[in-house]
């Protein structure tokens, strides 16, 4: 049998021999790099202290006690901050006499602007432990907030990834941060990331490092009752494309170079045998729950399976990293015109789970032929009958998987419906190029020209 090695070398001498116009015979700095010389031979797994049960928000208070907090700055959304999530917690504060201020301004979503509303109050609160309730954006927010206000003279860009920003590696001590998430999606309380709207470039980018993990995660399935039809739909399909794209990224010794000291080894490392494992547990679940828990929101057995997931799927995802699907979802939602879904409010909104999943189907029909065996695998796992498929038609197969899920979920035609025409994939192109962290860990090089097909067989997907 081929090595999956000399395949990939393979396809990468097809890539520039095919081709040699500006776009594929230039090998810009997206694309992935497969010289011996460069590659890592080594992985690590990371991640926050998780605990999982129904009802465990009630213990927070006394984490906090147990922690040394004396003045804590609990963060949340305006919509939640009125909910059940954050009547609990409150409860379990004032219970174990915690001292807290509520910042409840996160943006859905959030901006360079609205995080740095998050992190001036944070300055001025002198806070020395954090408690973030919400989804990711809150969570996102009250991550860079912790560092901000602990290195109070860093530029807002020092932190942020290059090349928007310096990308420069925290050092300072962070204040304990508790992240108790009322979403099933993002897994954004087991990882080191921080993402954000930069507005100027009109793409997310984000911090991204190990110290920016919560201390603690409470995955409390109680919250999830609450989560209305569009946000489980959105951030579900969050957790299906974290665990499919930490599933098919490159293996961690096709990415390079290994770092001179272990501790610059980076958070997105690449596929490995242990992240494998949390996407095999999250694709059966997905296939189980996802829609049992959209379309009954009082069935507690799925909500709290795809609350579990999602949390799973993080650690997958924080040590392994996601690729195409997520790199070109950053401009798709930073360049949002004038869609509006239910459920999130009244301003133009492209959700991150629906940014993402839009160009699924078209991005797997791309990287199929980089490991036929595992993408037909995601298939089975998400109940496909794969006996009779062929290798050959791998991406194919998981494609169409995926549009059943979300024909079944209701998602929207592609991204016409999502308001763009032809006219906008430049700009959607040249929003995806910075996201190198993320292009390259895709298991196939791709040209700008490919991203542009890309997007336009994402025009319309069924
Ligand atoms: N840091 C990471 O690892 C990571 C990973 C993926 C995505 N993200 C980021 O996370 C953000 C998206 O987060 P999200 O999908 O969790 O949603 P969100 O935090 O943006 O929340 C979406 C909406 O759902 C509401 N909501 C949340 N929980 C609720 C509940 N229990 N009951 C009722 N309403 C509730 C919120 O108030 C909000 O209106 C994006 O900015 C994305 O880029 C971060
Ligand atoms: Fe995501």
């Amino acid at each position: 049998m081929v090595s999956r090695k000399r395949v990939f070398d393979l396809l990468r001498t097809i890539n520039i021999a095919s081709c040699q116009c500006p776009a594929h015979g230039h090998r810009g700095n997206f694309h992935v790099t497969n010289t011996a010389i460069s590659k890592d031979y080594a992985f690590e797994i990371k991640s926050t202290t998780v605990r999982y049960g129904l009802g465990v928000t009630k213990e927070l208070g006394q984490d906090l006690v147990n922690l040394g907090t004396k003045n804590v700055c609990v963060m949340t959304d305006a919509n939640l901050v009125s909910l059940k999530p954050m009547k609990a917690v409150l409860d379990s504060l004032t219970r174990n006499g915690v001292n807290y201020k509520v910042y409840d301004r996160v943006k859905v979503e959030p901006t360079d602007s609205s995080f740095k509303d998050a992190i001036a109050f944070a300055k001025e609160g002198q806070f020395d432990g954090f408690v973030a309730v919400g989804g990711g954006s809150v969570m996102d927010t009250c991550k860079a907030a912790n560092l901000y206000s602990c290195d109070p003279r860093a530029e807002f860009l020092d932190y942020v990834n290059q090349p928007v920003g310096k990308g420069k590696p925290v050092t300072v001590p962070l204040n304990p941060l508790i992240a108790i998430p009322t979403t099933s999606g993002t897994g954004s309380e087991t990882t080191g990331l921080s993402i954000f709207d930069f507005e100027e470039i009109r793409a997310k980018t984000g911090i991204s490092h190990g110290s920016l993990r919560p201390t603690l995660a409470l995955i409390d399935p109680l919250h999830t009752l609450s989560v209305p039809r569009n946000v489980a739909i959105f951030s579900g399909f969050d957790v299906f494309c974290h665990a499919l794209e930490s599933f098919t990224a490159i293996p961690y010794t096709e990415r390079g170079p290994a770092p001179e000291n272990p501790k610059l080894r980076p958070v997105y490392q690449g596929s490995n045998p242990i992240s494998d494992v949390w996407a095999r547990f999250c694709l059966q679940t997905l296939r189980k729950y996802f829609s049992r828990s959209v379309h009954n929101p009082d069935d507690i057995e799925a909500r709290s399976s795809m609350h579990l997931a999602a949390t799973m799927a993080g650690v997958g995802i924080g040590n392994a990293g996601v690729h195409l699907c997520h790199g070109l979802a950053y401009p798709i939602a930073g360049n949002v015109k004038d869609y509006i879904p239910d459920d999130y409010g009244t301003d133009p909104i492209i959700p991150h789970g629906l940014a993402v999943s839009i160009t699924a189907p078209a991005v797997f029909r791309f990287t199929g032929n980089s490991d036929p065996d595992k993408h037909l695998e995601a298939a089975q796992l998400l109940g496909e009958d794969i006996a009779a498929k062929k290798r050959s038609d791998a991406g194919n197969v998981l494609a169409e998987v995926i549009l059943k899920y979300m024909d079944l979920l209701g998602i929207e035609n592609g991204l016409d419906a999502l308001g763009y025409t032809a006219d906008d994939i430049p700009a959607l192109v040249k929003g995806a190029l910075p996201q190198h962290r993320l292009l390259q860990l895709t298991p196939v090089p791709q040209s700008e020209e490919d991203l542009s097909k890309l997007l336009e067989n994402s025009l319309t997907i069924y």
